[in-house]
């Protein structure tokens, strides 16, 4: 369909913004149970990453349903939708010459290979925080396993809604037994082994 639309050639390029930046830009996509810890995990990585003088967001599943996908429950359909739009603002943020970390279930197989092929697979890293349902349940904070395992939220992750673990994700993360920083290290282990960050505070 001719909608009239344009691409506009952006006027800085991703070079130049490399050079200034001194990293690379990318999408770090945490995906796993609620509570496996892909969160905290984001925020501490992005601590690090700042530190070093990165430029990087983090996008978080609660956060980004209160506003860009208030619209949005928690169907098969809904999340499709809630993962393509993550998809695209993180590929807005790389045009900017940002990392993004994002931390969402994202229980579909498909949807996380539609993100690689829509990121590109040199600045798209999946990162499957496994962890077993009985302690993530363990660690129910919010309350939201007790509430699912009383029925009172239909369609959740790992007990009424599946999750599909990854198939060759570019790292998995032990978060049942390995600690915040082991994590954060391997993590950002990567960002180095693809040239997105240089190693401790000295970047590209
Ligand atoms: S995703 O499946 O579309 O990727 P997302 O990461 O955005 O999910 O949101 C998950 C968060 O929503 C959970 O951490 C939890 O706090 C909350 N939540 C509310 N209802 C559900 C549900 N049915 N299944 C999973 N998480 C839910």
């Amino acid at each position: 369909m001719d909608r009239n639309l344009y691409w506009h050639l952006p006027g800085v390029s991703q070079a130049e913004r490399v050079q200034r930046n001194r990293h690379r830009a990318g999408v770090v996509w945490f995906t796993g149970l609620s509570n496996a810890g892909k969160s905290t995990i984001a925020h501490a990585l992005e601590r690090v990453l700042f530190d070093q003088g990165c430029h990087t967001f983090v996008f978080d599943g609660d956060n980004v349903r209160h506003g860009l996908c208030a619209d949005l429950g928690f169907s098969a359909d809904d999340r499709h939708e809630n993962i393509r739009r993550i998809g695209e603002m993180a590929r807005l943020f790389m045009e900017a010459g940002v990392i993004s970390l994002a931390a969402f279930i994202s229980p579909y197989r498909a949807d996380r290979d539609r993100l690689r092929d829509r990121i590109g697979r040199e600045r798209f890293m999946e990162i499957y925080c496994r962890c077993s349902i009985a302690v993530c349940e363990n660690r129910d904070q919010k309350g939201i396993y007790r509430k699912a395992r009383a029925g009172e939220i239909r369609d959740f992750t790992g007990i009424s809604a599946p999750y599909e673990e990854p198939v060759a994700p570019d790292l998995v993360l032990d978060t049942e037994v390995d600690s915040v920083n082991a994590c954060v290290d391997r993590v950002h282990t990567l960002l180095q082994t693809r040239g997105i960050v240089t190693g401790s505070t000295a970047h590209i």
